[in-house]
């Protein structure tokens, strides 16, 4: 059994310039681990809290040292030179330790840090991959690589609000390889580069997930923009690359209205807004298309599109077991985006990976918009047999640290992607 023997942490900077916490777990057998933890702009309401010190003076009150301090002083007094049978222990003991519903006592950050620390070290221990580690935790094999969906353009939240939707990604479909698909998402970003230069006349800044974000005029234009792209590319939109859309719709969505651009629609005519778009691009996943506690519509849309598209629920579901049960059982979503730190512990997460594959649904395992240069992402999609894995562009290392693990870990076990 695993017996931690002293938990570590330190105060990081994440890609925005924000901090963050990085936990080390080292375990009785002298198996050591670090983790570091990523950090969300988009976040939804029902997400586990994420301990900031509130301090203006000192990153405008985004400063972490309160999280890393519990996890150098409660967590590592409470659990240190404590036996744990497995992650589930660690993780209800964390939570038991905490003691609030969702985790504000001592920080979701704290405890996933932790959480991840605790199973890296135990990987290292064995002396396996950390993939092989949570494909063991979930008790599944891995045969299949997860599909990615690469972020190509971005608004919302992520791009200072110049259009309402949020990211535009492009998933290549006739690839079996990381290799080959990150080869043709290269080439589809040059070709969208090269557009944009044309039609804006600058060379554009990029976005938080390192999308292109210039001035579209509306949501309209961003996809006709990301069809070109394609194309410029030699490539068929929809047969060789699919687009994949994060509509963010809970931050463009107020007293039962959705203000897109310039226009006011309200839930049924933002469900047909979204079919209209589904009938004119090749979208083959349309996540967060309606607010997070707009449940009847969420219903509407995957009755009238479930069947074409994955109607994918970010803000909706939070990666909270129960969230996705009542989103089962009143038929919103069929789909579930999964960010471990949404919910707060490895188990928890595990749970709604579990109990969505068990609906039938497909799982996406997520960065956040706020990442750091640890790849424990690309084994975890991986390891869970996700089906697709989100991890922003190709073009900053905070991203390309997971895209590198990918390739590494096909050649390992020369796996194709699903
Ligand atoms: P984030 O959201 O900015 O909270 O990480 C990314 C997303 O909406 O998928
Ligand atoms: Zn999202």
């Amino acid at each position: 059994m695993p017996t931690i023997q002293r938990l570590s942490a330190l105060e990081i900077l994440d890609s925005r310039g924000r901090p963050t916490v990085q936990a080390t777990c080292q375990l009785a057998s002298g198996a050591a681990a670090t983790v570091s933890v990523p950090s969300g702009a988009s976040t939804g309401t029902a997400e586990a809290h994420e301990l900031r010190d509130g301090d203006p003076q000192r990153y405008r009150g985004l400063g972490c040292r309160k999280a890393v301090q519990n996890i150098r002083g409660e967590l590592n007094r409470a659990l240190a030179n404590r036996p744990f049978r497995d992650q589930a222990e660690l993780d209800t003991a964390m939570i038991d330790l905490d003691g609030t519903p969702n985790k504000s006592r001592l920080g979701a950050n704290a405890l996933v840090a932790v959480s991840l620390a605790f199973a890296r070290a135990c990987a290292v221990e064995q002396g396996i991959p950390l993939y092989r580690h949570f494909a063991n935790l979930i008790g599944q094999p891995v045969t299949a690589l997860p599909r990615p969906m690469i972020n190509l353009f971005s608004g919302g939240k992520h791009a200072g609000g110049q259009v309402s939707i949020q990211d535009v990604q492009v998933m290549p479909l006739s690839a079996r390889t990381i290799d080959d698909l990150l080869a043709m998402t290269y080439a589809v970003f040059q070709s969208a580069a090269d557009l944009m230069y044309r039609q804006y006349g600058m060379r554009l800044l990029t976005a938080d997930e390192g999308g292109l974000a210039p001035a579209f005029s509306s949501a309209e234009e961003m996809l006709d923009l990301s069809v070109q792209s394609i194309r410029a590319a030699g490539l068929e939109p929809g047969r060789d690359v699919a687009l994949t859309v994060d509509v963010a719709a809970s931050h463009f969505h107020d007293a039962g209205c959705y203000r897109l651009g310039a226009e006011i629609l309200d839930g049924p005519a933002m469900v047909n807004r979204l079919l209209s778009w589904l009938d004119r691009y090749p979208i083959a996943s349309l996540e967060d298309g309606l607010a997070e506690e707009d449940w009847p519509h969420w219903s509407m849309l995957l009755s009238q599109a479930g069947s074409r598209t994955l109607i994918l629920g970010d803000d909706l579901l939070c990666t909270n077991p129960a969230r996705i049960r009542r989103a089962i059982d009143s038929r919103a979503a069929n789909a579930l985006l999964l960010k471990v730190n949404q919910i707060g512990t490895l188990t928890e997460a595990m749970e709604a990976c579990t109990l969505a594959k068990s609906a039938g649904w497909r799982v996406v395992v997520s960065a956040r918009s706020g990442e750091t240069e640890d790849n424990w992402l690309a084994d975890l999609a991986v390891g869970w047999s996700g089906d697709h894995i989100k991890v922003g562009s190709i073009t900053q290392s905070e991203r390309l640290a997971k895209y590198n693990r990918l390739l590494a870990i096909e050649v390992e076990t020369r796996i194709q992607v699903a």
